[in-house]
């Protein structure tokens, strides 16, 4: 038996509903990951819960006057349910309340005590805001005021949105609460710090580093900037909802939400262990070097996944496994936008209510922001579902088992054992791709798990298309080349049916029944050998009993495996969207302001629309990377502009991995006049903007603008 694998996603806030941008970014890849894990043959358990405490959470169960644990249950509840209709099937999905789950206070009271005796605690006692309205401490992010350093009148205690500082929340001018707009006081509080500075230097560096080329080149870059600023951390609060501090004469203080939610993982782990009987394996499966553990989140996630858990679970001493690797996803915006599900900007579950589950996480997976930012768009689904699925994979599928229900009574002819030249291309081109999907699929490369699936497909079509069956059908002596191809066909779509399944396992078993193969098992290890495909003869069952029917414009019932997204489905959800956009009044500062924003830059000089047309920007994309051999801050690139492709050096390597940016898609400078940078001729310039930390991020064209497409 091969070794266990535990798979966690990131522990949805039981405080509001979940969006697209949560499942592309932590649950839909984990549930891809661990059924092809599963059907790789490995013993893989899959955890996850919501996070049920914090200042969040209890303010706003106070607002609605509404006790805590049945606060959290409205919402434990409704994410489960959305968890579900995207197909996200967790072995257990529990939380960090206490009436939910009562293994999590007393284990996350363990951490608590084994970190404080093992020495990573430092005890200090600090004035704080405390609100005497309602007898609380104020987080920082809860009190307003006066910017002590540009007078603004509605700096947040952590930061002032006017001059982008950081603020000492304690030093602000005609302080109140952004609660109840009363004036809190100064009151000093007893707190627990984590000593990350420390784990740092003694073994954290040196773990991270060990790992290095095995992590993601976006959460590396992210978690080594991490390092480099590592402060203690205050794992307490004075708050009503929470795990106790289990210490004497601390009534009132609970653990940070930070502090206790990942021990979540650990706490529903074993209360699942508990109720399967088998009480022992949680221990067991959690401290032995064997277990493999996989943290699926987003990457508002990394730092305490990928830095402060595992200070956690090492400082402990006990012996808890660290996990191999944090796939964290960047991030997901939609038509353009950040989701934001109080204006309205997201994907209504209306939207989609009659979209399968399966064609929807086929699309969200193509579109995965799996090393930078990416995002939904109307366009892109239709694209994706009208060209991926229903022209490619269900073209191929749904002539094929038709052709074979037609001509061949719907048994699968046996292969006459005559073996032509493009029989054995298409062979070959499948054993590749069952390698190459393999691959993808183990290293977290969605997107090029699909490509591959999809080139594939592409090859099954133009061997259908060539070898023209419908003529060879037609006369005696050809008639069994017809059954050749036919048997090398439903070869190919029994092998798709493994390699889409864990993305679109409703539908792999929907063609396993229409083979009727449904008892034999969806694995790698199913795979048919070379031209061999078991069970010579099978008979399938009726398109028409099995696969989907729906009506098309006409009205007419249709049977086939995906239908189609309409231009007319398209343009009203963008109407929708335009009319929400029209509507948006300018959100408010604290929304809208990260805490690192620096002030605007001046604008500059006003330009005639001449002035602006002489620059000719075209829509390109990126062919070839490499670093450049003698300046570490330079790409190399190979940029299609349609007509022509071009090198343009780039200063852009400290946010960008050569291997990352092939295919992407860029705005390119196109009248540039040449430049030699340290020996090598630019030939133009890509358009690029700082991101709130200061490094550079490519901007690109919409998917539907093809290369060299003049940008206006
Ligand atoms: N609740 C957090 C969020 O939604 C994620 C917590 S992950 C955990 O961003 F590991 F801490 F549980
Ligand atoms: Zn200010």
């Amino acid at each position: 038996m091969s070794d266990p694998v535990i798979v966690t996603s990131a522990l949805p806030y039981a405080n509001g509903p979940i969006h697209f941008g949560h499942i592309v970014g932590a649950y839909l890849p984990a549930d891809v990951y661990v059924r092809f894990r599963r059907m790789c043959g490995d013993d893989v358990h899959f955890l996850c819960g919501t996070d049920e405490h914090g200042v969040a959470i209890t303010l706003k169960a106070e607002k609605e006057g509404v006790a805590y644990p049945d606060y959290v249950d409205h919402w434990h509840e409704r994410i489960h349910r959305t968890l579900q209709r995207f197909g996200i099937e967790f072995d257990a999905f529990s939380g960090t309340a206490s009436h939910r789950n009562e293994h999590h206070a007393p284990l996350a009271q363990q951490f608590f005590t084994d970190l404080l005796r093992n020495g990573w605690l430092v005890e200090r006692e600090e004035e704080q805001f405390f609100s005497e309205s309602t007898q609380r401490f104020l987080p920082d992010r809860y009190v307003e005021g006066t910017c002590y350093l540009c007078g603004y009148d509605k700096a947040r205690g952590d930061e002032c949105p006017r001059c982008g500082k950081f603020l000492e929340s304690k030093r602000l001018l005609e302080p109140r609460s952004t609660i109840d707009g009363s004036r809190p006081v100064l009151k000093s509080s007893k707190h627990w710090y984590l000593d990350l500075g420390r784990a740092r230097d003694e073994w954290l560096r040196a773990w991270f580093l060990g790992k290095h080329g095995q992590w993601k080149p976006n959460v590396e870059n992210f978690v080594l900037g991490d390092l480099a600023e590592l402060r203690e951390r205050p794992i307490t609060r004075d708050l009503p909802w929470g795990v106790p501090v289990p210490l004497p004469g601390t009534a009132g203080k609970v653990l940070y939400v930070w502090f206790d939610a990942p021990i979540g993982y650990l706490s529903i782990s074993k209360q699942y262990f508990a109720k399967r009987g088998e009480p022992e394996r949680f221990e067991k499966l959690w401290r032995s070097p064997n277990t493999r553990l996989f943290h699926f989140i987003g990457k508002d996630n990394i730092t305490f996944h990928a830095v402060i858990f595992p200070a956690m679970l090492k400082g402990t001493g006990r012996g808890w496994i660290l996990p191999e690797n944090v796939p964290a996803n960047e991030f997901f915006n939609f038509e353009g936008r950040k989701f934001n599900t109080s204006s309205g900007w997201f994907v209504p579950e209306s939207s989609v209510a009659d979209d399968p589950t399966d064609v929807l996480r086929w699309a969200l997976c193509s579109m995965m922001p799996e090393t930078a930012d990416s995002e939904w768009t109307w366009s892109e689904f239709q694209a994706r579902v009208n060209g991926d699925l229903a022209d490619n994979l269900g073209n191929f599928v749904t002539r094929t088992l038709r052709f074979v229900e037609k001509f061949f009574e719907g048994a699968i002819p046996p292969r006459s054992g005559e073996t032509l030249a493009q029989d054995k291309a298409l062979d070959d081109a499948a054993v590749r791709t069952v390698a190459e999907v393999r691959e993808h699929f183990g290293s977290f490369r969605f997107r090029r798990a699909l490509a591959a699936i999809l080139a594939l497909g592409g090859e099954c079509n133009r061997y259908f298309d060539a070898e023209q069956p419908w003529v060879l059908v037609k006369q005696t002596p050809t008639r069994r080349r017809a059954g050749d191809v036919m048997h090398a066909c439903c070869r190919m779509i029994d092998l798709l049916a493994v390699l889409i399944a864990p993305v679109m396992p409703a539908t792999a078993r929907l063609i396993r029944r229409a083979m009727h193969r449904e008892s034999v098992p969806l694995a790698f290890a199913s795979i048919a050998p070379r031209h061999e495909f078991p069970n010579e003869g099978i008979r399938g069952a009726p398109l028409t009993t099995v696969f989907p029917k729906f009506r098309d414009e006409r009205g007419e019932e249709k049977t086939a495996l995906f239908r189609k997204v309409t231009d007319e489905r398209v343009a009203s959800e963008r109407a929708r969207l335009a009319e929400l956009a029209s509507a948006a009044v300018a959100p408010a500062p604290a929304t809208t302001v990260s805490p690192t924003k620096s002030p605007a830059e001046a604008l500059a000089a006003t330009v005639d629309y001449e002035g602006f047309t002489a620059v000719d920007l075209r829509a390109a994309t990126i062919v070839a990377a490499e670093r450049h051999p003698k300046a570490d801050r330079l790409l190399v690139l190979r940029v299609d502009l349609g007509f022509q492709t071009r090198t343009i050096v780039a200063g852009i390597a400290a946010s960008y991995s050569p291997e990352e940016l092939v295919g992407r898609r860029v705005i390119a400078v196109a009248n540039l006049a040449p430049r030699t940078l340290r020996g090598v001729e630019s030939q133009g310039m890509l358009l690029a903007g700082d991101d709130a930390g200061g490094k550079p991020r490519l901007l690109a064209p919409d998917a539907a603008t093809p290369d060299g497409v003049r940008v206006r």
